[in-house]
C-alpha cells in the first residue's frame, strides 16, 4: 500500500527536476529591508544583486550563475555567491561570520593572533600580507577590510570608525550575509537586536537625575592629546543609557590638559579608550596620563568614586580585547553593559560582557577559554527580550524590580528563537515530500539548514557564558 503512494511521488519528482532545470538559473535571492541608514544599499535582481557602499562609493555585484552578468554597468567588483572562503583585515568581520554560522569559512587574517574567537580553527588561518594590494592568499574569495582597495578585486570594505551609531554599524551584518545568501537570517537576528536596543534605550529615558558620563582618550606623542570622544557610536550609547551625553564642545587645543580636566569635572563616570600598557598598574598609568595627582581628594565625583571603565574586560591569551570582534555585532549587549554601570538597579540579573572597572583593585581581564566560553553554545543567536517600561527613574525608593525586564531564563522572546521555531514547523510539514523538495530546491535546502543551525543554537537558551560577574566588584 505504501509503495503505491511513494512511487508516483518519486516519478513526479524526477519529472519535475527535468522541467524545473531552467528555473534554477534564477538565484532566488531574498529581499530584505534596512532599518537604519547604515551606509549601504542592497538591490536584488533575478540573477544578481548589487551591494552599494554609499560612503566609499563602491558597487559590488553578486551573482549566482556560472557566468558573471555581462550587461550590467557600473559594478566595480563581481563575486560569485555564496562565497566559500573569507579573509579579513578588520576584526568585526569575524563577529559577523560567527553570528551567521560561517566561522568555518574564515581562512586568512592579517593578524590571526588578534582574533579572540576560541572556536576558530587556528591551524587553518593563514596570515595575509599587511601591505598587499593583491592578496597573497590565492584561495580566498573575499577579504573584508577597513580599506576598500586593500586587496584589489577581492576587497570589500566594512566601516571601521565610530561615525555610525551602534545599530547602524550592526546592520552591516546584512551586507556580510549577502555574500552567503543569508540575508533572511541576518534580518531576523538584527531585528531582535534592534528591538532590544531601542527598548532599553526607551526605558532609560525617565531618570530623575541623569548621570553625567564621557568617553575619553589619551594619545601619547611628542604633544600628548586629551580628547572627549563625541562620535555617533559613543554618544548614542551614553544617551541610550540615560546619561547626559557628550555635548561638550571639542577642546580648542587638544593638548591643553587643564582645559580637558575642567571640561569633564562634572563627570560621574568616565569611559576610557586610551591605549594602556602597565598591566596591573593601569589605573595608576591612567591617572598619570591625564595628569591627576591626587584623585582621591580631588573632589571630582568620578575620581573619588574611581568610576573609570574600559571595554577590554574580555580578552584572548595575547591580551587582545574581544570588543572589536564581537561587541559591534551586539549593540544591545553593549548598551546593557553601560546601563549596568550607570544604573545597576535597572536589571540586577544582568552580567556584564565587556566593561572592566579600571578603578577597582583587581583589574584582571577575563581570558576567553573553554571554561567560560562554550563553542557549542554561541552567544550571538539568542537575544533576550526587553519589555518597555516607563517606571524606571533610577530613584531607589520608587523603583521596583520589573519581573518582565529581568526575565532572562527563556528563549521564547528571542528573535532567532522564534524564527527557528517557524523554520522547524516548516521542516516538520515538509518531511513527507522531502524527496521532491530536496531534489527541486537544493539551494532552499541549504538555506533551511542554516536556520536549523540557528534553531539548535537557540535551544541552548540565553547566556551560554557568564563573562563578568557584576558582583565581583561590589
Ligand atoms: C593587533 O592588535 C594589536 C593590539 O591590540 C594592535 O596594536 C594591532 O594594530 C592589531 N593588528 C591588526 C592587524 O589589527
Ligand atoms: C603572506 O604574507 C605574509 C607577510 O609577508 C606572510 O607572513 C604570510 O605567510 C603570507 N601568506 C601566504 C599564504 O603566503
Ligand atoms: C581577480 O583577478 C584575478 C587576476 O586577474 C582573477 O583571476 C580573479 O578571477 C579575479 N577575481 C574576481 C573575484 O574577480
Ligand atoms: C543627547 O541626548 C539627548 C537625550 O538624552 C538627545 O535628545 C540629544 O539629541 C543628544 N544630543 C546629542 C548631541 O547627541
Ligand atoms: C582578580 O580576579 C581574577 C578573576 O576573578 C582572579 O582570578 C584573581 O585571583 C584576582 N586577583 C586578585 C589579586 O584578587
Amino acid at each position: 500500500m505504501r509503495f503505491s503512494i511513494v512511487q508516483p511521488v518519486t516519478i513526479a519528482a524526477v519529472a519535475l527536476i527535468h522541467t524545473a532545470n531552467p528555473v534554477l538559473a534564477a538565484c532566488g535571492f531574498d529581499k530584505v529591508g534596512l532599518l537604519t541608514d547604515p551606509g549601504f544599499t542592497i538591490t536584488v535582481n533575478s540573477n544578481y544583486k548589487v551591494l552599494e557602499d554609499t560612503a566609499a562609493k563602491v558597487k559590488y555585484g553578486l551573482y549566482c550563475d556560472d557566468t558573471q552578468p555581462s550587461d550590467v554597468a557600473g559594478i566595480d567588483r563581481w563575486f560569485k555567491v555564496p562565497v566559500e572562503s573569507v579573509g579579513l583585515r578588520i576584526s568585526m568581520a569575524s563577529g559577523f561570520l560567527e553570528a551567521l554560522g560561517h566561522s568555518d569559512k574564515l581562512i586568512a587574517a592579517e593578524s590571526p593572533r588578534n582574533l579572540t574567537n576560541i572556536c576558530l580553527d587556528a591551524s587553518k588561518i593563514q596570515t595575509l600580507d599587511p601591505a598587499s594590494t593583491t592578496s597573497n592568499s590565492s584561495s580566498v574569495d573575499v577579504i573584508f577590510s577597513a580599506d576598500e582597495g586593500s586587496d584589489s578585486n577581492i576587497s570589500v570594505r566594512l566601516p571601521s570608525n565610530d561615525a555610525l551609531t551602534p545599530l547602524q554599524k550592526a546592520e552591516w551584518i546584512k551586507f556580510v550575509a549577502a555574500f552567503f545568501n543569508d540575508e533572511k537570517s541576518a534580518d531576523s537576528l538584527f531585528s531582535s537586536i534592534a528591538d532590544a536596543y531601542n527598548c532599553h534605550w526607551g526605558n532609560l529615558q525617565h531618570l530623575k537625575d541623569a548621570p553625567h558620563a564621557y568617553w575619553v582618550q589619551y594619545t601619547d606623542g611628542a604633544t600628548p592629546s586629551y580628547s572627549i570622544i563625541d562620535t555617533a557610536y559613543q554618544k548614542d550609547l551614553l544617551a541610550g543609557a540615560g546619561a547626559t551625553n557628550n555635548t561638550r564642545a571639542a577642546l580648542d587645543d587638544s593638548s591643553d590638559q587643564a582645559a580637558f580636566q575642567d571640561a569633564i569635572k562634572d563627570a560621574d563616570f568616565v569611559f576610557d579608550q586610551s591605549e594602556l600598557h602597565s598591566y596591573g598598574q593601569r589605573a595608576t598609568e591612567w591617572y598619570s596620563n591625564f595628569g591627576y595627582k591626587n584623585p582621591k581628594n580631588s573632589g571630582v565625583t568620578f575620581l573619588t568614586s574611581r568610576n573609570i571603565w574600559r571595554t577590554d574586560g574580555f580578552t584572548n591569551k595575547a591580551g587582545v580585547s574581544n570588543f572589536a570582534e564581537f561587541g559591534y555585532v551586539r549593540p544591545d549587549l553593549v548598551l546593557q553593559d553601560i546601563i549596568s554601570v550607570l544604573e545597576p538597579k535597572y536589571d540586577t540579573d544582568y552580567s556584564r560582557r565587556w566593561l572592566l572597572w579600571l578603578g577597582g583593585t583587581n583589574e584582571s581581564t577575563t581570558v576567553i577559554s573553554p571554561d567560560n566560553y562554550d563553542c557549542a553554545k554561541p552567544w550571538f543567536s539568542t537575544v533576550d527580550k526587553c519589555s518597555a517600561r516607563t517606571d524606571f527613574t533610577g530613584d531607589s525608593d520608587s523603583d521596583t524590580p520589573d519581573s518582565e525586564a529581568d526575565d532572562t531564563d527563556s528563549d521564547s522572546g528571542s528573535g532567532s528563537g522564534r524564527a527557528g521555531k517557524i523554520a522547524g514547523g516548516v521542516i516538520g510539514a515538509a518531511v513527507f515530500v522531502a524527496l521532491v523538495i530536496v531534489a527541486l530546491h537544493y539551494y532552499n535546502r541549504h538555506r533551511r539548514n542554516v536556520r536549523i543551525q540557528a534553531l539548535a543554537q537557540a535551544e541552548y537558551g540565553t547566556d551560554g557564558i557568564d563573562l563578568r560577574d557584576t558582583r565581583r566588584f561590589s
